[in-house]
């Protein structure tokens, strides 16, 4: 019960800095799902394996110290627009190599963190031209789906 309480009021957080209410508006935008092709997330996948996964776990369980990039990385990531996220994982991951991952790949690891928490891109009510359409979106909850 605390564990979800913590999760909405952290979800809750990231809307408000986001904007609120404003994103859920526009349900035609919504329709059009971005999303990331397969293989973009595959690579991905392969990106984790090499330079996140001896830190997050290969089930991205995370451990003691580091922490897991599914659960409580839903709450605090979920309505975040995902140029946000992609900027983060760019500017502070991996941790021992900061800056190291190109725009692309980092696209692509944060194309398999979302597959891997059933997480979906909601459109933006008002996205930056001449951006990646994909990184402009909202990073939302989808149907969840087994990894
Ligand atoms: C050397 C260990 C290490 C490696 C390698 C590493 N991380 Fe991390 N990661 C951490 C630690 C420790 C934190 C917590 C940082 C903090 O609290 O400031 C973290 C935090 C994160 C977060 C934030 C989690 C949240 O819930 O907000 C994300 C996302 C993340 N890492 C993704 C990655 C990705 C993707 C890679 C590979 C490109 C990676 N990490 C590689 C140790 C690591």
């Amino acid at each position: 019960m605390t564990g979800r309480f913590l999760a909405a009021a952290a979800a809750t957080a990231v809307l408000a800095i986001a904007g609120g209410p404003a994103l859920e508006a526009r349900p035609a935008a919504r329709a059009a799902l971005p999303g990331f092709t397969p293989q973009e997330t595959e690579a991905g996948a392969q990106i984790y394996a090499g330079a996140c996964a001896m830190c997050h776990g290969k089930d991205l369980a995370g451990t003691y110290e580091v922490p897991p990039l599914t659960g409580r990385f839903v709450a605090n990531w979920s309505h975040a627009p995902a140029r946000d996220l992609h900027a983060y994982l760019r500017k502070a991951m991996p941790l021992f190599a900061p800056d190291s991952l190109s725009a692309e790949d980092a696209t692509r690891v944060l194309a398999y963190l979302l597959r891997s928490n059933g997480l979906v891109l909601k459109p933006a009510p008002a996205p930056r031209k001449g951006a990646d359409p994909r990184l402009e979106a909202v990073i939302a909850p989808g149907p969840m789906r087994p990894r």
